[in-house]
């Protein structure tokens, strides 16, 4: 049987209206600009309102990357949703499905908080490399602000919401060129999103558990310390994988957490910070979305072109982390 490889030939971007910045922060919480700038390269972030949901800004996404990669909503055959805050806890990749009109495709959604972008499309890379499905729709959307304790500085100065969309395609060549997955759950009181369990008695002796999901929280300086020690590693796993020297990646895309981690990266791995892709000040940490928003942006810029290898690493909750190496193929935006 003849191999079947992956190309990933449009993206797509999407971002709520409403922007605040770190001075306005500064007026909810005990911060200031000087130092949320200095800590994490963060000025400002996006924030869905009552008018916006996870199925608007994604469904906005998708349309982006459906139509930069010159096909229609009818040839998709999967649609993954990674997100870790579905407007319902059911999935919200179907609602997607629909407002899109993709009729043949099968969605469901993917949660690995802010890897899920990197997880995705390792899922998606598997149906079509199995000759299963042609063209895969992958979405990275998160709107955190719903689940920021916007009383605690430690966590609401860093989040944002968003929304990113990649096309994938079967290819005769193979530009997934090599990944690695991971996860440690025994580090999983790091960071959370939990559901908090509430007793109530249905009926005397049966108790059923209704509670809610509680804030964000998070271990700082354990979550700086894991990312700047096995983002690297993960990294030169997935380059090793694709038998290639790390001189030969032209970007470095990480998940957008803490411009930080991103420069320890950067410096662990010797890639040059020109080389580095971030547009973390704008937008803070947004999660799934962050990876699909900063490589929309740098292709519609013009600066990933066709051709050039990204090194692209997602790390977050579960604990979960991992590295995608692939050639970006795109279509030729002149062309359109
Ligand atoms: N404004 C002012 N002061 C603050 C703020 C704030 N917003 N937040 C904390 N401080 C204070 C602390 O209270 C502390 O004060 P103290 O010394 O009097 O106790 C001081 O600043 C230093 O706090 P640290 O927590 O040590 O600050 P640190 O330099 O570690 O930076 C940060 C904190 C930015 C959160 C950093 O640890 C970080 O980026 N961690 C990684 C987070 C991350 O990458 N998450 C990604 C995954 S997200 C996901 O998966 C959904």
């Amino acid at each position: 049987m003849k191999n079947i490889g992956i190309s990933i030939i449009g993206s797509g971007s999407a971002i709520p209206k409403v922007f605040l910045d770190n001075q306005q922060l500064s007026q909810i919480v005990d911060t200031s600009d000087e130092w949320i700038s200095s800590r994490t390269g963060i000025s400002q972030r996006r924030l869905a309102d009552t008018t916006e949901s996870l199925c608007s800004l994604a469904t906005q996404a998708s349309l982006a990357a459906i139509g930069q990669a010159n096909i229609t909503a009818q040839d998709i055959d999967l649609i993954i949703l990674a997100t870790s805050t579905p407007d319902d806890l059911f999935g919200t990749a179907s609602k997607i499905q629909g407002e899109l009109g993709a009729t043949k495709a099968v969605a469901f959604d993917l949660t690995a908080a802010c890897s899920g972008f990197v997880f995705g499309l390792v899922t998606a890379a598997q149906f079509i490399r199995n000759g299963v499905y042609q063209n895969v729709l992958l979405i990275g959307a998160d709107i955190l602000s719903r689940w920021v304790d916007w009383e605690d500085r430690t966590t609401c100065v860093l989040f944002g919401d968003g929304a990113g969309a990649v096309v994938l395609q079967a290819s005769e060549s193979d530009r997934l060129l090599g990944f690695e997955l991971r996860s440690d759950g025994s580090q999983n009181g790091c960071l959370n999103l939990s559901y908090q369990p509430q007793a109530k008695e249905i009926i005397e002796g049966v108790n059923v558990s209704q509670g809610t999901y509680q804030p964000i929280s998070m271990n700082g300086k354990e979550v700086y310390r894991f990312a700047v020690q096995k983002v690297p590693e993960v990294i030169e796993k997935a380059l090793f994988r694709a038998n290639l020297d790390v001189e030969k990646v032209d970007w470095l895309l990480l998940h957008q957490a803490n411009k930080r981690i991103i420069d320890a990266v950067a410096n662990r791995l010797k890639i040059p910070s020109e080389k580095v892709i971030s547009n973390l000040s704008n937008y803070g940490n947004t999660s799934a979305a962050s990876i699909p928003l900063a490589l929309d942006e740098a292709v519609r810029k013009g600066k990933v072109k066709s051709g050039d290898i990204i090194a692209a690493s997602g790390f977050g909750a579960g604990l979960t982390w991992g590295a995608i190496i692939f050639e970006w193929s795109g279509i030729k935006l002149s062309q359109k």
